[in-house]
């Protein structure tokens, strides 16, 4: 029998797994209040849904560049313009297959075989994942509490030779973020060692306070990582985007048209009608902010007190140590005992993740009471 790769033996993304036991209980008629999946519980904006209605009666919606239907990449550059204020050519914009395809296709790019990539943990567990798979080595900054669960400088020091760093901001599973100065450190710290910086700002659009910085403002070197999952609430329509240096531009455009053709047609013009949808989008984050600042209350009355600052994103990560040293049966105890369903920071965190759990508030305002109290009653 011949043997599977080795890299293809990566490790599980933990909240699937969660996610289904979460669906199991359901199945069985148990309830559950699904804080474990970092989506949102709304679905895209009218206008996109409007833009499909009409393009599946008009359209073939065949095959499209495979860099991205060049009103999208536009519309890309136009929506920099007006949210951050800056010019980015659309020739440098590359619409993917949400950002877990932007990942694979900036990963080919810019990194070699043995390329050594740094990474903040706590992170986005795909990222070390989908790293491994295409044969870099990973190496990992513990970055802590202190540093607010960011890379910086002093960690780059320790961490040895490096190719390539990536950050996000505001991270998952943290919400912290990187303010201009710690982002252009890092960009410094990249260049001086004349490795990639890539910025995943998934999270972008969903702050509580100041807006988050993109990179791009400060340098054009930088690979930008974007999706319409998050604040455009569009997960399932798998659209992306990245802004690329120009040195990368051919590279990828020849790696998209033999991995993936093209993004999905349909997606790419439900995402040109999400563009500008601001309103509707920024009622959305308005729901996230009653969330967090209702949890933010009620977690530490339940004795959950602490909890990494939510700047952005949708994520509380607590530390649990007080109740448990091992996350993953915390979270299975949680789902059958009280049927709140959460993320172990293993995932996050292969090193100190035993000691975290990650509750997305997404969801509806009423299940996070409900969990805020079922939690208080389970922990005392
Ligand atoms: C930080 C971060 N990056 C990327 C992704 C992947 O998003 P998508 O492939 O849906 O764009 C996620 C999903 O949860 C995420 O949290």
């Amino acid at each position: 029998m011949p043997k599977p790769s080795a890299r293809g033996r990566i490790d599980p993304f933990y909240v699937m797994e969660v996610m289904k036991a979460a669906n199991d209980r359901q199945l069985a008629g148990g309830d559950v209040l699904h804080m474990e999946v970092g989506q949102p519980s709304t679905a895209a904006p009218r206008k996109a849904r409007e833009a499909v209605a009409a393009a599946l009666g008009r359209d073939t919606l065949g095959y499209t560049e495979a860099l991205g239907i060049p009103e999208l990449r536009a519309g890309i550059a136009g929506h920099y313009r007006t949210y951050y204020g800056i010019d980015v050519p659309a020739e440098r914009i590359v619409v993917t297959t949400g950002s877990s395809g932007a990942f694979l296709l900036a990963f080919l790019a810019a990194f070699d075989v043995g390329a050594r990539v740094a990474l903040a943990e706590p992170g986005y567990p795909a990222y070390r994942n989908i790293l491994r798979a295409v044969g870099a080595e990973i190496v990992p900054l513990p970055a802590r509490a202190e540093c607010g669960f960011h890379a910086h400088a002093g960690l780059l020091d320790q961490a040895g030779p490096i190719d390539g760093l990536l950050v996000a901001s505001p991270a998952n599973p943290t919400g912290t973020m990187l303010d201009a100065a710690a982002l252009a450190s890092l960009a410094a710290a990249c260049e001086s060692r004349d490795a990639w910086l890539i910025v995943d700002e998934i999270y972008h659009g969903i702050t509580y306070g100041r807006r988050a910085e993109t990179i791009l403002s400060l340098t054009d070197r930088a690979i930008v990582i974007n999706s319409f999952s998050k604040y455009f609430s569009m997960t399932g329509w798998r659209l992306g985007w990245m802004v690329v240096p120009p040195e990368l531009m051919r590279s990828i455009e020849c790696l998209a048209q033999n991995l993936f053709i093209s993004p999905p047609a349909i997606s790419q013009l439900a995402g040109l009608g999400a563009l500008g949808a601001y309103e509707e989008l920024d009622a959305n984050v308005a729901r996230y902010a009653r969330n967090r600042s209702l949890l933010l209350e009620e977690l530490p009355r339940a004795g959950l007190d602490q909890l990494a600052p939510a700047d952005g994103a949708f994520y509380l990560y607590a530390d649990v140590s007080r109740y448990t040293n091992d996350a993953p049966a915390f979270c299975r105890r949680m789902l059958a005992e009280i049927g709140v369903a959460a993320t172990p920071g293993i995932d996050f965190d292969p090193a100190e993740g035993h000691r975290f759990v990650r509750f997305s508030f997404a969801g509806a305002t009423e299940d996070m009471a409900e969990a805020a109290q079922r939690l208080r009653g389970w922990l005392r």
